[in-house]
């Protein structure tokens, strides 16, 4: 077994800020090659679009992580709130796989998301309004005050999360996510606990009370086909609304700079808002909310463009560096909202294509709408270079901890 060569993630501050400069040396090197992590387990690092797009959808490569911990149990860290909230259709294989998102889904179809609109409009403007209150010339932060609490917001509309809790579960999720090498420090072990008991209510209420939500919908689910079980049920909530808030935020935020940025884009996105949803694909392939798939662990030897994955081993895909593969895109450092449409990654693919796709689009359309329609000089408060990707792992997620701006005179 060859050695590790590069350690990836719990990067410096500079890589942290912008990895797209070692994605590409690393891609460059060998598509798939062995890693040493941040916590000390080994993997396999997918980097190319082909090997990535074939890893992805690999049913070799196990999401099932309680599985994975029982074979081998150094294999990957649980994380927090631990094993006992881990089976979700993200870290299932099928036929369970299946059997829940069929389930899940029922609360993500289209018409249920479209219902949606009007709150978001909504929650984005009033969520504008008190920011501008500050007046047109103050820093105001942008994640804190409009790129994390929207997503947020729709999440615990969506799940029927009731307003008075909404506060509370919000810290303990900023605090759950703050990174931390080792073991996990007493405030997160508190806030994910606080999670948990939460979430234990919000069922026991809906279970009182029947509320047409996603709560709801999956009670429902659980109660009468006898299908879904408790475990199931809670590690579903947990997980839907980590996937459902950071990634947005990040989307929103990250994309925000790249357009200030990218002045040019910018003014024909303004100059024809028809190419918003263009846009969207743009900034989510050009600069990765979610960088990394989650985990994987091969059941069996695979081979990956000639690369062979030995059985019980991880493997962990860059989408980051797969959506800036030139073999795949052309100038894929370039942003160009007007770009010839070629798939990315940024959402997986396969059987794990995020769930939440549609909502996430939906929110993205309708906050970068409401902000750049409102605010048309909107502008960055500080250098670009002292902006800090410092919010999440850089590994499954990659957002700014702040965006100072100046939103100017609204139209
Ligand atoms: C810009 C925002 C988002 C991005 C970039 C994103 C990205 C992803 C990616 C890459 C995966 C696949 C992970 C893998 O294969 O390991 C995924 C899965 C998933 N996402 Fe998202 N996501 C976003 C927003 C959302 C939202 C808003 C929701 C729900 C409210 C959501 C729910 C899910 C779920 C349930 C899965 C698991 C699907 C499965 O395992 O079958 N995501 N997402």
């Amino acid at each position: 077994m060859s050695e590790p060569i590069t350690t990836w993630g719990a990067w410096d501050e500079a890589t942290q800020n912008d990895p797209y400069p070692l994605f590409e040396r690393m891609r460059a090197e060998c598509p798939v090659q062995r890693v040493r992590l941040a916590d000390g387990h080994e993997a396999w690092l997918v980097l190319g679009h082909v090997a990535a797009q074939q890893a992805l959808k690999d049913g070799r490569l196990s999401k099932d992580i309680v599985a994975a911990l029982d074979e081998d149990p150094d294999v990957v860290d649980p994380g927090l709130p631990g094993p006992a909230f881990a089976r979700h259709m993200m870290n299932l294989d099928p036929p369970d796989h299946a059997r829940l998102r069929r389930l899940v889904s029922r609360a993500f179809v289209p018409t249920r998301i479209a219902a949606l609109e009007p709150s978001i409009e909504r929650i984005a403007r009033e969520l504008l309004e008190e920011l501008e209150a500050a007046g047109p010339e103050s820093i105001v932060d942008l994640v804190e005050g409009f790129a994390y609490p929207l997503p947020f917001r729709v999440i615990c509309e969506l799940l029927g999360v009731p307003e008075e809790d909404r506060v509370g579960l919000r810290q303990s999720f900023r605090t759950l996510f703050q990174p931390w090498s080792g073991s996990p420090p007493p405030e997160a072990v508190a806030a994910s606990d606080m999670i948990v008991a939460s979430l234990r209510h919000l069922v026991a209420t809906h279970r009182e009370q029947h509320q047409d939500d996603l709560v709801g919908v999956l009670v429902t689910a659980s109660d009468d086909d006898d299908r879904l079980t408790e475990q199931e049920l809670l590690s579903s909530l947990f997980q839907l609304i980590v996937a459902g808030h950071d990634t947005t935020t990040s989307l929103i935020g990250n994309g925000v700079v790249d357009l200030l940025e990218h002045p040019d884009q910018l003014r024909l996105l303004r100059e024809d808002p028809d190419r918003m949803p263009a846009a969207i694909e743009e900034l989510i392939r050009f600069s990765a909310p979610v960088p990394h798939a989650t985990f994987r662990v091969a059941t069996e030897a695979v081979d990956l463009e000639g690369v062979e994955i030995p059985a019980h081993e991880q493997v962990l895909i860059c989408l980051g560096a797969a959506n800036h593969d030139p073999g795949f895109y052309d100038n894929p450092a370039v942003l160009d909202i007007s770009r010839e449409p070629r798939p990315h990654l940024g959402f997986g693919h396969g059987i794990h294509f995020c769930l939440g796709a549609p909502l996430a689009r939906l929110e993205a359309r309708i906050a970068f709408g409401a902000l750049l329609g409102r605010f048309p000089d909107l502008r960055l408060a500080v250098d670009r270079r002292e902006l800090r990707w410092t919010h999440g792992d850089g590994l499954v997620l990659r957002g700014l901890d702040e965006l100072p701006v100046r939103l100017g005179q609204p139209a």
